[in-house]
């Protein structure tokens, strides 16, 4: 299939790229997250071809996106902790899970009853949306499996040829996915997927926050997670991640002693100053910036598929203040769940 490119300055373009979206074609767009792949979520077949073009199980919902957090009411019922959450964050980097209305068809929430709803606020992305005239259902822009996109060049990697069309607008401006919530009860917000918008952002509001199980750790077997794509081992690059938890210099230590292996790899941070100087390491950010490793995250982990010599990646775990805890929900899908902590390993 021919795709076409096209530049987010090009208003035409994305005029063009909105009628390919309404008439059931597939576009990829920059959101300010990461790269979404884009279809009309009124039209079963267009979903189809979605998950057809990532090579994703149906059975893992997509996010609709709209350009008004008002539009919702079209396709879900919403109530008074959406428009609560709506009205702090919202164009912004959150999905809330609502019980669905008919007109979103069973392709789209892979037959839940419930969606998901975003209004992103990146401005080409609520442009294309504004033009489409439709809810447009998009998971993020990657092969399944792969790392999200956070770039144009990634999507060009991953779905060139497989998909009609893509906007680029150079680097998504956060780098991570977006927070996922629904209501548990009045007042308590479960989280499903941490983001930009935080358990401390939430809270600010008056809500109690539970993080969904699968956030932190491994699910047994059988066990199903409230959003589907939590279960699938995500994020990943090809090579095996290992992480290591414990103070910086316990976790410096360790990571020095592997670094020397073949086909190792470190991802580090930008303080750890020996080991940013090895030959095979790469920095993700600053330890004390956050979003710089939020920005940079998947862009590294992508980076270790490049080198084929690359078959184990080290990598020190960060806290889990803020988006922290997003960048280590990310780091521990993509290896697995397997952590060692270096302070146990000493004693
Ligand atoms: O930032 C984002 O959310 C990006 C951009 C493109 O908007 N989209 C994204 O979509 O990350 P995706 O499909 O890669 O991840 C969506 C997650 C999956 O884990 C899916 O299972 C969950 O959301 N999800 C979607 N609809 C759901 C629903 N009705 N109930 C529970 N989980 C749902
Ligand atoms: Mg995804």
């Amino acid at each position: 299939m021919e795709t076409k490119i096209i530049s987010s300055c090009d208003d035409n373009g994305i005029k063009e790229a909105a009628r390919i979206l309404s008439s059931g074609g597939l576009v990829a767009f920059p959101t300010e997250t990461v790269y979404g792949l884009g279809a009309n979520a009124l039209l079963p077949g267009a979903a189809k071809k979605v998950y057809a073009a990532k090579g994703r199980p149906s059975d893992n919902p997509l996010i609709v996106h709209l350009a008004d957090p008002e539009d919702a009411e079209k396709y879900a019922r919403t109530g008074e902790t959406y428009y609560r959450l709506a009205s702090s964050f919202m164009p912004g980097p959150l999905t809330v899970i609502l019980p669905k209305k008919e007109i979103i068809p069973d392709e789209v929430t892979g037959a839940l009853d419930s969606v998901g709803i975003r209004v992103p606020s990146d401005k080409t992305a609520n442009k294309l949306i504004r033009y489409s005239g439709v809810p447009v259902a998009a998971p993020s822009a990657n092969l399944s499996g792969k790392p999200s996109t956070t770039s144009a060049a990634h999507v060009i990697a991953d779905l060139f040829g497989r998909i009609d069309c893509i906007i680029d607008a150079g680097e998504a401006k956060i780098g991570l996915e977006s927070t996922i919530v629904k209501e548990e009860s009045p007042g308590v917000i479960r989280m499903l997927r941490p983001g930009a918008i935080t358990v401390e952002m939430i809270e600010a509001l008056g809500f109690r926050v539970v993080l969904d199980k699968a956030v932190l750790s491994k699910l047994a077997e059988g066990e199903r997670p409230l959003a589907p794509g939590m279960k699938y081992r995500h994020y990943a690059p090809s090579a095996r991640v290992i992480l290591y938890s414990g103070t910086p210099e316990s976790v410096e230590r360790a990571l020095l002693s592997h670094s020397g292996e073949p086909g190792a790899a470190v991802m580090c941070f930008e303080e750890d100053k020996t080991l940013s100087k090895l030959e095979n390491s790469r920095v993700i950010g600053r330890r004390s910036d956050r979003d710089n490793t939020a920005h940079r995250l998947f862009s590294v982990l992508r980076s270790f598929d490049l080198d084929r010599s690359v078959r184990t990646v080290y990598c020190a775990l960060p806290d889990t203040e803020g988006i922290g805890l997003a960048i280590f929900n990310r780091l521990v899908k993509a290896a697995g769940y397997e952590i060692i902590n270096t302070e146990q390993e000493q004693k």
